[in-house]
């Protein structure tokens, strides 16, 4: 079995960890940390955990909870593995981190993005980004990996394949809308209930951090530097993310050619189901039909009338845009089935 800790195990991401990670069959649990809540009953915090993770939270460092296990998750906020990473990668453990501390293979980018000088650039090279449709041969024997950012997921998954086609020119545009989740437990105004029921906020018309791992990860594929712009909107949901994207293509290609570039890219994987249909309610993707899972669901439409490809894609943030891309790129690095422990149905909110 492989032994594996969680810090930051109290949070939204850590408390999908634990839930996913508890019912994966060659991994035990040892170490789930919150300073917080240290020494009491994890379903105390995650109470759906009732009778799956049968721990306490521990009040280890990062540190203390390393000499524990072969891996350890960083589930801890934005700014903060950044100061923990760079003692914990001396120790023989490999790390999961969660957070942006890591994911850019540029250091110039975090100060641009994040307002922060990164201190340990020579570590940020050894990281992977934690997403196995891109990146599986890297992840196969790699020690280190930065899962990727949740908005972040869902633009990428339904734009890459566009942009391998060489489709993306000029100025990407996309829109993204997210549940509440993705903001973490920690209360604000902006997460507050009667603020945010019944409230569309769009809460970063331009400039959103996650564009510069957007434009990282697109430029590779399509071997030259792509530029996006994106809106992002606070909805009325808890959980899930939808993007819509739009693709100007100097020619516009037509559904077959779009089609076998998506096929191409996913034809073979798991975790990315194409979500269209001629007719019907849900002809295109829906955040409400990826809840719980690891699922991506992706589609496409194409406007001849300004020649715009519209590039949709919906995930669950916690899961596939979170703790299911950090367990899948696990499942590839200790060489286990990558479905092992992800193979969850979504929920059907009805
Ligand atoms: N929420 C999402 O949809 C989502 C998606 C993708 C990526 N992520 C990333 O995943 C990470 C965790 O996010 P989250 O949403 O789970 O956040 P969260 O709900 O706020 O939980 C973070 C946990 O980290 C611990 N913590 C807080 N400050 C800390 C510090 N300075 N040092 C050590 N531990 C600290 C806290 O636990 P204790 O105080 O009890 O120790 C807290 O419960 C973040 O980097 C986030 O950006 C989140």
């Amino acid at each position: 079995m492989t032994t594996v800790g969680i810090v930051g195990a109290s949070g939204y991401a850590g408390g999908e960890l634990l839930r996913i990670l508890s019912l994966h069959p060659h991994v035990d649990v040892e170490v789930a940390t919150s300073q917080g809540h240290a020494g009491e009953n994890v379903f105390k915090v995650h109470p759906n955990l009732k009778g799956i993770a049968d721990l306490t939270f521990s009040g280890d460092s990062p540190e203390e909870a390393a000499t524990k296990v072969d891996i350890l998750f960083m589930a801890v906020p934005h700014g903060t593995s950044n100061r923990q990473i760079p003692k914990l990668s001396e120790t023989g453990v490999k790390i999961i981190d969660m957070s942006a501390d890591f994911r850019f293979r540029n250091p110039a980018d975090y100060p641009v993005w994040y307002g922060w000088n990164h201190t340990s650039p020579d570590i940020l090279e050894k990281f992977v980004y934690g997403m196995p449709e891109l990146h599986r041969n890297e992840l196969k024997s790699c020690r280190f990996v930065a899962v990727p950012g949740c908005i972040a997921s869902s633009a990428i998954y339904s734009l890459a394949p566009l942009a391998k086609a060489g489709l993306l020119k000029e100025v990407t545009v996309i829109d993204a809308k997210i549940g509440s989740s993705g903001s973490g437990n920690k209360h604000s105004a902006a997460t507050h209930f009667s603020e945010r029921y019944n409230s569309i906020r769009i809460y970063s018309p331009f400039g959103h951090r996650h564009i510069g791992e957007i434009e990282q990860e697109l430029s590779l594929l399509a071997g030259s530097k792509i530029t996006v712009t994106m809106s992002a909107h606070s909805v009325n949901m808890v959980r899930g993310i939808m993007t819509t994207a739009s693709v100007f293509p100097e020619e516009m290609p037509d559904a077959a050619m779009v089609w076998k570039t998506y096929r191409a890219m996913y034809g073979n994987e798991p975790f990315v189901r194409f979500m269209m249909d001629k007719n019907g309610l849900y002809r295109y993707p829906d955040p409400k039909l990826v809840v719980g899972s690891n699922f991506v669901d992706l589609g496409f439409a194409l406007d001849s009338h300004v020649n715009r490809i519209i590039a949709i894609g919906s995930i669950d943030n916690l899961i596939k845009g979170s703790a299911g891309n950090a367990v899948q790129s696990m499942n590839i690095m200790e060489g286990f089935d990558e479905r092992e422990g992800l193979m969850m149905a979504p929920m059907r909110l009805v």
